[in-house]
C-alpha cells in the first residue's frame, strides 16, 4: 500500500492538509502524519517514497497516484530549501511523527539525557556553557551562565520554565517545534532540571496554540516515565505579548496580573513562588539534547561566527514568496536570506524594508542587507535579532505608519507599570499623527485646560521631531522593560531610512 506523509502541524491544517488526507485515505492509501518539513509555501505537502508533491489539494490525489502530477517538486531531501540548511534543532522537522516514542527513540531521543544523568550537574553546564548556547527568546543571555546561577543558589525548591508565549510578529518556531518535536523539548528541560537540581517544570503557552497546547500535553503524559522523578505541567496564558516578558510571566503562572517585576531579584535568585528559576525559551531548550550528546557541545560551538554560536532556526514571513523556517549557523546575510532562499517578495515587488527580532526590532534598509545573522553585528546597527524573525515588506508599505503602529503596539500592550512606556507609548501615535499630517496641529493634551504652563502654539515639524527623538530617549533609557525600551528601534529607524513616508 502507498504510504502518504503528510504533515498535521497546524499551518499544514490550516492551508487544508486534513483534507488532503482524507482524500488519500478515500484512494486507499495509508496515511503517516508527521511533522512539518518547514516550506510554508508548499504546504499541504505530501511525501511519497521521499518524493515531495506541494501545495496539494484533494483535487490533485489521482494524478499524484498516478505518477503524472505537476506539483511534484522532486526529492524532499534534495530540494534547495531544505539542502541548503544545517538542521540540530530542526533535524526531526518533516521526518517523524511528533507524539511516536519509537521515531523519537530512533532518531537519538533520550541518549543526551541518560549521559547528562551520569554526569555531575556542574559538568552538564560546563558543557551548555562551553557550547555557546544564548538565549534564543530574544536578550540573547549565555543560557550556561543562567543554569549555574541557579544551580549555585541554595533553595529546598528550584523550578525549570519554559517560555512559549511566542508573541513576537512573524514567528513559529516554538509552535513548530512544539507540535513537530515534543520530546525533544521536554528532554531539554528534564536536563536543565538534572543540572540546576529542579524536579518541576513549567511550560507557559498562549491559548492561541491549541495544537501546541495538545500535542505537548500528550507528549508529557507519554514521556513521563522516561522523565521522572521530573515533572511538566502545561500551564495555558491569555497571549499578551508582555506574558512573554520572563518576570511578568512569572506573576501569570503564579495566577497573578501579568505585570513586570523590577530586577533584582533575577529569576535565577528568586523566580517562580520566589524559587530560583531557570526561565528558558523553547528553542534555547530544545537545543540542549543536542548539546549534551557526546561531542555536541564542541560542534555546537565550531557553529556561527564571534560570540554567535551554533544554529538559529530564523524564521522567514511577511511579503516573501518561500516563507518558512531555516535553520542555519549565525552569519547568513538578509540578502541570502530573502533574494536567494526567500526568493524575493510574494508580491513580486522590490523589497522596501524588512523587521527582524518582532515588533520592537528595527526595520532595515536593502543598504544594510549584507549585515552578518550576528547578536553584536546586529546591535551596533541598533537592530535586534531577537526571536529570528524575518518579516518582508515591499515598497508599498509606508514606513510613517508603520512607526505609528510600533507606538500603537506599545500602547496596546504595555502591563502600565512605568510611566515612560504606559503614557509615552500614547503620546508617541499622537505625535505621530501630528507629523504624518503636516498640519502643524497643536497638541491636543498641551491644549488641555490644566496644562496651563504648557505651549499654546504648534510646533514646527523640526519641533515635533525633535521632541519624537525626545520621547524615544526617555522611553529607551526609562522603561523598566523591553516592551518600552526597545519601541524606539522600528521608530528610528524608519524615520532614518525612510523620512519621506513621514511627510
Ligand atoms: C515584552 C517582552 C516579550 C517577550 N516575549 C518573549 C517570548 O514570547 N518568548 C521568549 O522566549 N522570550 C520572550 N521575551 C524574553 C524573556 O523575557 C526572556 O529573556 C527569555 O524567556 C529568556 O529565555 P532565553 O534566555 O532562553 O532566551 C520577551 C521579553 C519582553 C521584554
Ligand atoms: S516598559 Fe511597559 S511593559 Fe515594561 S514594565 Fe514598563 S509599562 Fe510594563
Amino acid at each position: 500500500m502507498t504510504v502518504v506523509r503528510i504533515s498535521d502541524d497546524a499551518l499544514a491544517l490550516a492551508c487544508g492538509a486534513g483534507a488532503v488526507a482524507h482524500a488519500f485515505a478515500e484512494a486507499g492509501s495509508e496515511i503517516e502524519r508527521v511533522s512539518s518539513w518547514g516550506m510554508h509555501w508548499l504546504e499541504p505537502l505530501v511525501e511519497i517514497d521521499g518524493q515531495g508533491f506541494g501545495p496539494v489539494s484533494p483535487a490533485d490525489v489521482q494524478a499524484i497516484l498516478a505518477g503524472h502530477s505537476d506539483k511534484a517538486i522532486g526529492p524532499i531531501v534534495q530540494h534547495p530549501f531544505i539542502a541548503g540548511q544545517q538542521r540540530l534543532t530542526f533535524a526531526r522537522a518533516g521526518r517523524t511523527r511528533p507524539l511516536s516514542l519509537e521515531d523519537y527513540a530512533a532518531t537519538g531521543g533520550w541518549t543526551a539525557l541518560a549521559r547528562a544523568r551520569a554526569m555531575a550537574p556542574a559538568d552538564v553546564i560546563a558543557e551548555v556553557t562551553g557550547s555557546g548556547l544564548r538565549g534564543r527568546g530574544g536578550a540573547g543571555f549565555p543560557a550556561g551562565v543562567k543554569w549555574q546561577t541557579v544551580l549555585a543558589a541554595a533553595a529546598p525548591r528550584k523550578f525549570v520554565v519554559c517560555n512559549a508565549d511566542e508573541g513576537d510578529s512573524g514567528t513559529f518556531a516554538d509552535r513548530m517545534l512544539m507540535e513537530g518535536d515534543p520530546f525533544q523539548l521536554i528532554e531539554g528541560m528534564a536536563i536543565a532540571g538534572h543540572a540546576v537540581g529542579a524536579w518541576q517544570g513549567f511550560i507557559y503557552i498562549r491559548s492561541e496554540y491549541p495544537h501546541a497546547i495538545a500535542k505537548l500535553r500528550a507528549a508529557i503524559s507519554l514521556a513521563a516515565s522516561q522523565i521522572a522523578p521530573f515533572q511538566i505541567e502545561v500551564r495555558v496564558g491569555a497571549g499578551a505579548y508582555v506574558c512573554g516578558e520572563e518576570t511578568s510571566l512569572l506573576n501569570s503562572i503564579e495566577g497573578k496580573r501579568g505585570e513586570v517585576r523590577a530586577k533584582p531579584p533575577l529569576p535565577a535568585i528568586e523566580g517562580l513562588f520566589g524559587c530560583p528559576t531557570v526561565v528558558n525559551n523553547v528553542l534555547t531548550l530544545a537545543a540542549i539534547p543536542h548539546i549534551l550528546t557526546d561531542c555536541g557541545s564542541s560542534l555546537y560551538d565550531s557553529l556561527g561566527i564571534d560570540r554567535s554560536k551554533g544554529t538559529m532556526p530564523i524564521q522567514l514571513a511577511g511579503n516573501i514568496k518561500h516563507g518558512g523556517l531555516f535553520e542555519t549557523a549565525f552569519g547568513i546575510t538578509l540578502n541570502d536570506l530573502i533574494h536567494g532562499i526567500g526568493g524575493g517578495t510574494a508580491s513580486g515587488r522590490p523589497v522596501k524594508a524588512v523587521q527582524v527580532g518582532g515588533p520592537l526590532g528595527a526595520y532595515l534598509h536593502p543598504s544594510q542587507f549584507d549585515l552578518p545573522f550576528d547578536y553584536e553585528a546586529y546591535s551596533r546597527a541598533n537592530a535586534l535579532i531577537g526571536h529570528g524573525g524575518v518579516v518582508v515588506f515591499d515598497d508599498t508599505a509606508n514606513m510613517g505608519a508603520l512607526a505609528r503602529f510600533a507606538f500603537q503596539f506599545c500602547a496596546a500592550e504595555s502591563c502600565g507599570k512605568c510611566t515612560p512606556c504606559r503614557i509615552g507609548s500614547t503620546r508617541g501615535v499622537e505625535l505621530i499623527d501630528r507629523i504624518r499630517s503636516g498640519q502643524h496641529v497643536p497638541d491636543l493634551v498641551a491644549a488641555l485646560p490644566q496644562m496651563h504652563n504648557a505651549r499654546n502654539h504648534a510646533r514646527s515639524r523640526e519641533e515635533e521631531l525633535a521632541l519624537l527623538e525626545d520621547l524615544c530617549e526617555t522611553m529607551q533609557y526609562g522603561s523598566l522593560c523591553a516592551l518600552g525600551g526597545f519601541t524606539p528601534y522600528p521608530v528610528r529607524s524608519a524615520l532614518k531610512h525612510w523620512p519621506e513616508d513621514f511627510a
